[in-house]
C-alpha cells in the first residue's frame, strides 16, 4: 500500500435478494465464505487496520481471521449506516486518525490486492477527499450509476435497485459505482453525519457521502477499474454463480501456469485453498475441495476429493471419493469406486476397486482386493483397522474394527475378519463350501427316491 490504511468491509446487509437463511457473505465461494475474499485482498494489500461490519448477531465472527476487528451495525439501515457503525469502532480504537479509509463491500469478492493498492495510489496522486472505484459494465443493471457533469467531473451516484431514485436518462449510464472507495477520514466523518434516508429505499446510502464531500468543497474522483470482473457485486445466487465461474477460472489459470495439467477446466472444480504439484494431471469431471494438497506427478481421474493429502506419484479414480483425513503416501493408488476417509494409505499401497476404507492404516505395498471393507462403526463408536505392510487381502474381505493385520499376512476371499491376524498368516474366516451331490435330479424326482428336495 502506498500509505498504511484502514480498511472497512461492509457486510451487515440483509442480503434479501439471496433468499437465504444464511447471511449473503457466508455463502461459499470456491471453498471459503465469500467474506474471506475481500478480507484476504485487504490483508494482501497490507491493511494497517481491518474492520468488518457485521450484524449484532456476530454471524461473521467465527470465520474471520485473528486481528480483524468487528463493528456492529445495530440495524441494516443502509451502506451509509454500516460505515457509520465502523467509524465508531475506528474512533474507539483511537486509530481512525486522518489517514485514508478504504471501504470494500463484502459482496464484491473478487476485488484484488492490486486493485486496492491502485485505488489508494490514485487517491493520493489526485489529492481528492474521496476516490470511488468505478467500472464500465456490460450489464450495469441494479448497480448505482456514476453521474458526471459536462466537464466529466464526478457529481454523484444514483441508485437503481429500487424504482424512484434514477431517471430514465440516468438508467442509460454504463459507468457503475463498484462499492469500493477511498476516503480521507476527516472528510468522511463530516459527510457521514449528514446522510439522510430520503430516498426510494428509505436507507442511508453511502454514496450520498460523495455529494456531501463536494458540498463541503472537497474533490471526488472516480478511478475506472479496467478489469470489470474484479468488481462484480453478488446480490443474488445467479450473480454468485457468475462470480464463481470467474474465480474458478483464475484458480485454474494459477495451477496451469504452475505446471498442472487440467485437461478440461470447464468440468473441473478446484477450491481456492487446494495445492497441486507440478506435472500432476487432473482429468475431467473431478472436484477437489477444501484444503486438499496434491503432490507432483499424480493423476486424478473423474473423482471427488475433500480435505485430503496426496503425496507424489499417486493415482486416483476414476470414480473415487476421498473424504477428509485421507492420506495417500507416495505412489499409492485409490482406484475405481473406492471411498476412503480418515485413513493413512502407505507408500505404494493399492486399493484398486470397490472398497470402503475408513479409520484405517494401510501399510506400505499392501494390496487390498476388490471389495475390501472396513466395518469401522459398531453403532456407538468408530474403531481403527491396522493393516501392516505387504498384506494381500482376498476379494470381499471385511475387517470388523478394531482389528490388526500383521506384516505380509493374507486373507481368504470372502472373509469377515474379527480377530487379529499374525504376521505372515492366512486368515480364513468364512463358512466352508459344501456341495450337495446330485441335487438337481433328486429335486426333480422326490417321490421315487422317497426323499424330497433339501430344504
Ligand atoms: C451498493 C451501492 C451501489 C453499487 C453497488 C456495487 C449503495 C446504496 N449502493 O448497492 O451504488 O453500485 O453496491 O456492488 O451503497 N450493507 C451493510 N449494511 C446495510 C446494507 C448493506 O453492511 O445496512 C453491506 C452489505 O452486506 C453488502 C454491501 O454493504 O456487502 C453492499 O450492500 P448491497 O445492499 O448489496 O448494496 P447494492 O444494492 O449492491
Ligand atoms: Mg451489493
Amino acid at each position: 500500500m502506498t500509505a498504511l490504511a484502514t480498511v472497512v468491509i461492509l457486510a451487515a446487509g440483509k442480503g434479501t435478494r439471496m433468499r437465504s437463511r444464511t447471511p449473503k457473505v457466508l455463502h461459499d465461494l470456491c471453498g471459503i465464505p465469500m467474506i474471506l475474499w475481500p478480507v484476504r485482498a485487504a490483508l494482501g494489500a497490507g491493511a494497517d487496520q481491518l474492520v468488518v461490519v457485521d450484524t449484532p448477531e456476530r454471524a461473521l465472527a467465527p470465520v474471520l481471521p485473528d486481528g480483524v476487528a468487528l463493528a456492529l451495525q445495530p440495524r441494516a439501515d443502509g451502506t451509509g449506516g454500516a460505515l457509520l457503525a465502523a467509524m465508531d469502532q475506528l474512533d474507539a480504537d483511537g486509530r481512525g486518525g486522518d489517514g485514508p479509509v478504504v471501504v470494500l463491500s463484502g459482496d464484491v469478492p473478487l476485488v484484488s490486492s492490486h486493485t486496492i493498492t491502485e485505488l489508494l495510489q490514485a487517491h493520493s496522486d489526485s489529492g481528492a477527499q474521496a476516490t470511488m472505484a468505478s467500472a464500465l459494465l456490460d450489464d450495469p443493471s441494479g448497480y448505482g450509476r456514476v453521474v458526471r457533469d459536462s466537464s466529466g467531473a464526478v457529481q454523484r451516484v444514483v441508485e437503481t435497485k429500487a424504482d424512484g431514485d434514477a431517471t430514465a436518462q440516468e438508467l442509460e449510464i454504463g459507468e457503475v459505482n463498484t462499492g469500493v472507495y477511498v476516503f480521507s477520514a476527516p472528510a468522511l466523518r463530516a459527510a457521514l453525519g449528514r446522510l439522510s434516508a430520503d430516498n426510494a429505499q428509505g436507507e442511508l446510502y453511502l454514496p450520498q457521502a460523495l455529494e456531501e464531500i463536494r458540498a463541503d468543497g472537497g474533490t471526488v474522483t472516480a478511478h475506472v477499474v479496467a478489469d470489470q470482473h474484479l468488481v462484480l457485486g453478488v446480490n443474488d445466487r445467479a450473480a454468485l454463480a457468475r462470480v464463481r465461474t470467474l474465480a474458478q477460472r483464475a484458480i485454474h489459470e494459477r495451477h496451469m501456469l504452475a505446471g498442472v495439467t487440467i485437461v478440461d477446466p470447464s468440468t473441473t472444480v478446484i477450491d481456492v485453498e487446494v495445492r497441486i504439484g507440478q506435472d500432476t494431471t487432473i482429468e475431467p469431471f473431478t472436484t477437489i475441495r477444501g484444503a486438499t494438497s496434491i503432490g507432483e506427478g499424480c493423476t486424478v481421474r473423474h473423482s471427488y476429493l475433500v480435505d485430503c493429502l496426496l503425496e507424489d506419484g499417486v493415482s486416483v479414480g476414476p470414480f473415487a471419493y476421498l473424504r477428509p483425513g485421507t492420506v495417500l503416501r507416495a505412489h499409492a493408488k485409490a482406484g475405481t469406486f473406492v471411498e476412503i476417509k480418515n485413513s493413512d494409505v502407505g507408500v505404494g499401497a493399492k486399493i484398486p476397486h470397490l472398497s470402503y476404507i475408513g479409520d484405517a492404516d494401510v501399510g506400505e505395498d499392501t494390496n487390498l482386493g476388490a471389495s475390501t471393507v472396513t466395518a469401522n462403526y459398531d453403532g456407538q463408536a468408530k474403531h481403527r483397522t491396522h493393516i501392516g505392510p505387504g498384506v494381500r487381502t482376498g476379494v470381499d474381505t471385511t475387517f470388523v474394527a478394531p482389528v490388526t493385520v500383521g506384516e505380509g499376512a493374507y486373507t481368504a476371499a470372502g472373509s469377515v475378519v474379527t480377530k487379529d491376524v499374525p504376521p505372515g498368516a492366512l486368515a480364513v474366516a468364512r463358512a466352508r463350501q459344501e456341495n450337495l451331490e446330485d441335487y438337481v435330479r433328486r429335486r426333480a424326482n422326490p417321490s421315487r427316491e422317497g426323499d424330497g428336495p433339501p430344504a
